[in-house]
């Protein structure tokens, strides 16, 4: 059995991390977020295909310097296709019912308990669905109690949803799904498969799990996701590899090689490899990239600088993405997919 993982899109709400790495190799807890996906594959999925452009030979390597007992395949396309045009393209690939992953959550969805769920209801497409206060981020299913979605919209307004059941994003589809999706151009699963697959079949359901979901596909939640699972450790910081650390750090993760200086304080921070903060500098709600040097005396907030930046002494950063070097080629200016209010 076969497992798409989109792992193709560009995490502009990431940015400027980003415009360096693939948004599947940020770091949680310093391993690549994909890996999270990767592990949590039942016995059943022997191949993995990582639907990627933006990126992909940093994906690819990662693959290759870590096995992970699966056969993978990577699968590149030409041109971002879109959440629904990756999964067509992956079509010669597949030889039966099949996973589609997306790759920025964190979650405790039983991918095994999700396949007999799907069998037992002779169902064509099934979705995980977890439930969100604010559901205007996410797409959104109208469910009925044994579990038939009738309705799924993308991004509604909170008022116009239909429940607060929202698409966790992973899907247990079969072949015939593919023949909904037309061939090489950019199609949105959530926006134009799922409603014509409602409108065509009644056998497209909701899977409900409990435990725990995270989107890490923005800033705040990619925070939020370091301390929720350090909690679960029972760990007030996660320290990487050959780390000097002067100062002090609550609720924060440090990469290898990083060093932390004296009476410099780190609050629900995390710091890519090979950084160093120096003295007295205060950093919340942050995130620094890989070989950044944070001088003397700064204070920054709500912030994220990008890999390879210098941050001069005594400087003030709130609610700021630091960048400073060139943007990629062809990277988008905002969100291209599943954009909210489009
Ligand atoms: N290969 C490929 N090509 N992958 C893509 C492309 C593309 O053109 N565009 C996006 N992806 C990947 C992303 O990397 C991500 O893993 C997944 O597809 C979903 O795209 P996002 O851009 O992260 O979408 P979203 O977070 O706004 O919304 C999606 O996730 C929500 C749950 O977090 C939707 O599936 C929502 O319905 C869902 O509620
Ligand atoms: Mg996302």
């Amino acid at each position: 059995m076969e497992a798409i993982i989109l792992a193709g899109g560009f995490g502009t709400r990431l940015r400027p991390l980003t415009y360096t790495r693939a948004k599947s190799l940020l770091p949680i807890l310093n391993e690549p977020m994909i890996n999270y996906i990767v592990r949590s594959l039942p016995k059943e999925v022997n191949k993995v295909i990582l639907a990627v452009n933006y990126r992909k030979k940093q994906i690819e390597e990662f693959f290759e310097t870590h096995d992970c007992g699966k056969e993978i395949i990577v699968n590149d396309e030409p041109t971002p296709l879109g959440t629904g045009g990756a999964v067509k393209f992956a079509e010669n690939h597949l030889t039966g019912k099949f996973f589609v992953l997306n790759s920025d959550i964190i979650a405790s969805l039983n991918l095994e308990e999700m396949i007999s769920f799907h069998e037992k209801k002779n169902s064509a497409s099934t979705i995980s669905l977890w439930p969100v206060e604010n559901v205007s981020e996410f797409g959104v299913a109208d469910v009925k109690d044994d579990g038939n979605i009738v309705g799924f919209v993308e991004k509604p307004k909170q008022e116009d949803a239909p429940s607060n059941l929202i698409n966790a994003g992973a899907y247990l589809l079969e072949p015939e799904i593919l023949d909904y999706i037309e061939k090489g151009r950019l199609i949105s699963m959530e926006k134009e498969i799922f409603p014509r697959i409602i409108r065509d079949t009644n056998r497209f359901f909701g899977f409900r799990f409990s435990g725990y979901w995270m989107d890490v596909g923005r800033m705040s939640s990619y925070i939020d996701v370091h301390k929720f699972l350090m909690k679960r450790k029972n760990l007030q910081n996660y320290i990487g590899k050959n780390c000097k650390i002067k100062g002090k750090l609550l609720d924060s993760c440090l990469g290898e090689n990083v060093e932390i200086r004296k009476n410099t304080e780190l609050n629900s921070t995390v710091v890519y490899n090979n950084s160093i903060i120096e003295d007295n500098v205060t950093i919340a709600n942050s995130v620094i990239g890989e070989n950044c040097f944070i001088e003397t005396g700064s204070k920054i907030m709500n912030s994220v600088v990008g890999d390879k930046e210098c941050i001069q002494p005594n400087s003030v950063l709130n609610n700021h993405l630091r960048w400073t070097q060139s943007i990629p080629n062809g990277y988008p200016k905002k969100q291209i997919g599943n954009v909210i209010g489009e």
